[in-house]
């Protein structure tokens, strides 16, 4: 894994965006792993300013969404289908039909999932992936514990994920409890990854995934393994992190 240290989360936003712009630019084909959360809004928001601004097309560009809550309609304002089109899609060309997220109220989820991880590897793997973390390490939202070797599948989601997103929510027991998550193996196998990180709720997770320790307790310690792995994350978020030979 590589680091990058920025200063806050603005810039976190501007150095993910222009890497992602560049990718978008660079390619004729490409097919983006993308998240929803907190984190990811200000890449959002940059990509959105750039369209206004240049015009970067994103017709040749498909997505994937890491996860969805089960039981949320498409156009409940937390779905995170809701999610997506307010705080991109609408704003940029991309055709809705070249985006893809797990579908949260297909009654039959154990279909859902795997029709889903079949349009993934049907479009030939996911080329670059965004991803959060949570403060208890998961990615998309894989939790402690997960099997590294799973794929798109349904998670109960732990209490103090629920209690983190509870924000979005009018009350904590309006989040749902379940959700469908692309698995550990999938995010593993995009060609690149970008961890996006800041501030002090990130703290700890960023000390744990730097220590090294690869352990399915710790879901984003796969990424120590991973060959493309880039992280930027804020001075707080790396403030217990101890700096090596690795980080610029
Ligand atoms: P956040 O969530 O971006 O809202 O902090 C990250 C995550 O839980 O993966």
């Amino acid at each position: 894994m590589k680091i990058i240290e920025v200063k806050d989360y603005n810039e976190m936003s501007k150095k993910a965006a222009e890497y992602m712009l560049n990718k978008i630019k660079s390619s004729t084909q490409l097919n983006l792993g993308l998240a929803t959360g907190g984190t990811p809004k200000g890449v959002y928001e940059e990509l959105i300013a750039d369209y206004r601004l240049h015009q970067t097309s994103y017709t040749h560009v498909k997505t994937f969404n890491l996860d969805e809550y089960i039981g949320l309609k498409k156009d409940d304002s937390n779905s995170y289908f809701h999610y997506m089109n307010e705080h991109l899609f609408k704003h940029i060309d991309i055709s809705l039909d070249q985006t893809h997220i797990p579908l949260g109220t297909n009654e039959n989820t154990q279909a859902e999932c795997e029709e889903y991880e079949n349009k993934i590897i049907n479009a030939g793997g996911i080329d670059l992936q965004i991803l959060g973390i949570g403060a208890n390490g998961h990615i998309g939202f894989n939790e402690p514990g997960t099997s590294f070797q799973s794929r798109t599948h349904v998670v109960d989601l732990a209490a103090s994920t629920r209690e983190a997103n509870a924000r979005f929510f009018d009350r904590l027991e309006d989040v749902p409890k379940q959700a469908i998550t692309m698995g550990i193996q999938t995010i593993f196998q995009s060609r690149e990854i970008l961890l996006l990180a800041s501030g002090k709720a990130k703290q700890q997770a960023m000390a744990e995934l730097f220590r090294g320790e690869v352990t399915e307790s710790f879901p984003a310690s796969i990424l120590n393994q991973h060959p493309h792995t880039i992280v930027i994350a804020d001075e707080e978020a790396l403030q217990g992190v101890k700096k090596t030979t690795n980080s610029i």
